[in-house]
Formats: structure tokens, C-alpha cells, sequence
């Protein structure tokens, strides 16, 4: 299959594009989009056959669901039902935006590969000008997960989406450097409280001051899972990464002991590292880029220094730590 790229900004033919997209998503093929978290991968979610080629394009498991994309708070509400009043409130103060949250699905809604033949459906309203316009014209609701290979950092730019799918995927609408750089908050409203099940940029305190107190979830690896998609392998490079108190004297220590047995070292982090081969920036928006340049490196080995005691990272340190396998360097 041949992979299109289309640039989606005011110097091209929008409409045109946009008509394109929304003829392969009505013909049951996948296209590629930005959102302000992250690159999707978009299919029709009442369409069985059609959600099955994104499982297919990233290599996804089939037991782990997918985030469904809509234009509005009212398009949403046709597709669940006892919704509670704190998901309502949460809609009202964070849509359009990065939260995702976990409702009941109405029966016969979606195909049930969308699900992974839960009960319950995560939906979100995406706040880019493109995934909204695209969302409006297709009239349908939008399957999506990051449009990434399975397993690899989602991806921040078109670029990515296309080292990723080329040939996988017959369209990718390129709308630039996506926003906030990783995904989406999620939020299981189907109890009470409210549990967050994955960290994004919209934090606990944040929600918490919409509706109340809300929990966290631990993401115990050794439990079943209630976000299905938390077991398994995410974000990682092909070198392996370490993660490493931010101390100067110990990163630099630690770059002379690999060095000394013949590795190169790529560190991330906020400030350069002169002993270093390569040296990649750390922050929520490029984060997935980093990891991503590693991968064009010949580093053996990949530092992230990291501040245990900082706790207002929480989102960011979520995605470093499965990005590790929670292995430290030592
Ligand atoms: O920012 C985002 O959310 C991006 C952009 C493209 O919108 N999408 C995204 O989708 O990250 P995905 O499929 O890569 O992540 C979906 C996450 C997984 O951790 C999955 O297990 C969880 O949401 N999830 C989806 N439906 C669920 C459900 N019914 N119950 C519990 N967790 C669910
Ligand atoms: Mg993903």
C-alpha cells in the first residue's frame, strides 16, 4: 500500500484533503491524524472490519481497547449511558481537551474490537483544529490509539507516524508538532471515586477541583490490569534506558563506566552532558522525540536523569519509567 502525506494548513487545499480523509474512513480504511497529544490512528468504531486494520498497522494486542474520538460533549452522550454526573462536570471543564473518560458503553454501539469487549468505553473530545474538523466532516466516531508501532513512543510528528506506517496506512494528515507530546489523561468514571488510570498533562489536582477527590491508580503490574493497556511493554527505545538520580557527579560517573567498556551513551535530560555521545532533550513535549532520535544513534545505552523526590512530574516520570522497564542504573 502506498502512503500518502498531505500537509493540513491554510496554504494547501484544506477542503480537499479533508474530503479525502473522510472518503478512506467511510470506506473503511485508516487514516492518520494529529491531535494535541499525540499522532492517532483513526478508524470507524462501528466498523469491525476497519478497526481491525489499525490493531493490525500498529501490531496492537487485541485485549487492549481503544480510545474513541468524537466532536462533541453531545455526540458523546448518543453513545453512553448512566453516565455520572462528575463525568458530565468533567466533560463541561476539560472538553475539548486531553482527558479521556471511562463510561458505560451503550450495547450495539461500537464494534466490539474498539472495547476489547468491555463494558465500558473511553471517549475524548480532542482540542486540534484538525481532529475536530476532521471528527465534524466524517460524522462518525473515531476509533484511535497513538499511531505508533506497538510497544515504541507514540508519535509527536508526522515524521514518526510515517517511519512507523509507511505502506500500513493509506493516508496521514500532517498537522505539524503535535502540543503536549504525550497522551491523553484517563479517568474510569464507572466508579466512585473516580480512579485516574493513566497520568497525562490534565494532573489529579486539576480534576480534583472540579469534582472532588478522585484516586489514583497504582498500576500494580502483578494485578489484573483494570486499564488493560498498563501491562504492557511501552515507549521503548531499542537501546536500553536507564533511569538515574539527577546528580551531576553520579551521570557523569555513571557515562565514564559505560564508556570505559567500550558503549557509547545517549543521556536525555534538561542539560547537556559534554562526556556524553549524544545528548537528547527531556521535557512532557519532547520526550517521544528523544527517545525516537536514540533510536537513530548507535548508543548502547541510554541515561535518563531524573529527580525521585520531584513529584509534580508525575505524568512525565510515568512515561519514563515504563519507557525504562523501571530499571535504574546502578
Ligand atoms: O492522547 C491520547 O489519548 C491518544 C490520542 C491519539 O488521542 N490516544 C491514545 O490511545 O493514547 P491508546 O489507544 O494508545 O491508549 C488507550 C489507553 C490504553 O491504556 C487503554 O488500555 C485505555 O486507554 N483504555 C481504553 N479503553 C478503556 C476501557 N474501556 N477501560 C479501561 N481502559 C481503557
Ligand atoms: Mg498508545
Amino acid at each position: 500500500m502506498k502512503t500518502e502525506m498531505i500537509v493540513v494548513d491554510k496554504n494547501v487545499d484544506e477542503e480537499n484533503s479533508y474530503a479525502q480523509a473522510v472518503e478512506i474512513l467511510k470506506s473503511g480504511e485508516v487514516v492518520a491524524f494529529p491531535t494535541e497529544t499525540v499522532y492517532g490512528l483513526g478508524a470507524d468504531a462501528t466498523n469491525f472490519g476497519a478497526v481491525s486494520k489499525i490493531f493490525e498497522a500498529k501490531g496492537r494486542p487485541a485485549d487492549n481497547p481503544l480510545i474513541v474520538h468524537v466532536d462533541s460533549k453531545e455526540s458523546a452522550l448518543n453513545y453512553v449511558q448512566e453516565v455520572s454526573p462528575k463525568a458530565l462536570q468533567c466533560m463541561d471543564a476539560f472538553w475539548p481537551g486531553a482527558l479521556t473518560l471511562i463510561m458505560q458503553a451503550k450495547p450495539e454501539t461500537f464494534a466490539n474490537n474498539v472495547t476489547a469487549n468491555l463494558q465500558t468505553v473511553g471517549i475524548r473530545v480532542p482540542n486540534h483544529p484538525v481532529a475536530l474538523k476532521l471528527l465534524q466532516e466524517v460524522k462518525l466516531p473515531l476509533a484511535a490509539p497513538s499511531a505508533n508501532t506497538s510497544g515504541k513512543p507514540s508519535p509527536t510528528l508526522a515524521s514518526h507516524v510515517r517511519h512507523d506506517m509507511d505502506g500500513r496506512v493509506p493516508l496521514i494528515l500532517d498537522g505539524g508538532a503535535t502540543e503536549i507530546g504525550i497522551e491523553s489523561t484517563v479517568l474510569d468514571t464507572t466508579c466512585e471515586p473516580p480512579v485516574i488510570l493513566r497520568p497525562g498533562k490534565i494532573t489529579k489536582e486539576q480534576i480534583e477541583s472540579v469534582i472532588g477527590t478522585i484516586r489514583s491508580s497504582s498500576g500494580n503490574k502483578s494485578n489484573v490490569p483494570k486499564s488493560p493497556g498498563m501491562k504492557y511493554a511501552h515507549y521503548a527505545p531499542t537501546a536500553p534506558l536507564y533511569l538515574i538520580e539527577d546528580e551531576k557527579a553520579l551521570i557523569e560517573k555513571a557515562i565514564q563506566y559505560v564508556q570505559e567498556k567500550g558503549k557509547r551513551v545517549a543521556v536525555i535530560s534538561e542539560m547537556d552532558y559534554p562526556l556524553a555521545d549524544f545528548n537528547f532533550p527531556l521535557s512532557m513535549e519532547s520526550l517521544y522525540a528523544s527517545l525516537r532520535e536514540c533510536d537513530l544513534t548507535d548508543a548502547d545505552l541510554i541515561l535518563a536523569p531524573v529527580k525521585s523526590s520531584d513529584q509534580d512530574q508525575v505524568a512525565l516520570m510515568n512515561r519514563l519509567e515504563k519507557a525504562a522497564d523501571h530499571k535504574w542504573f546502578s
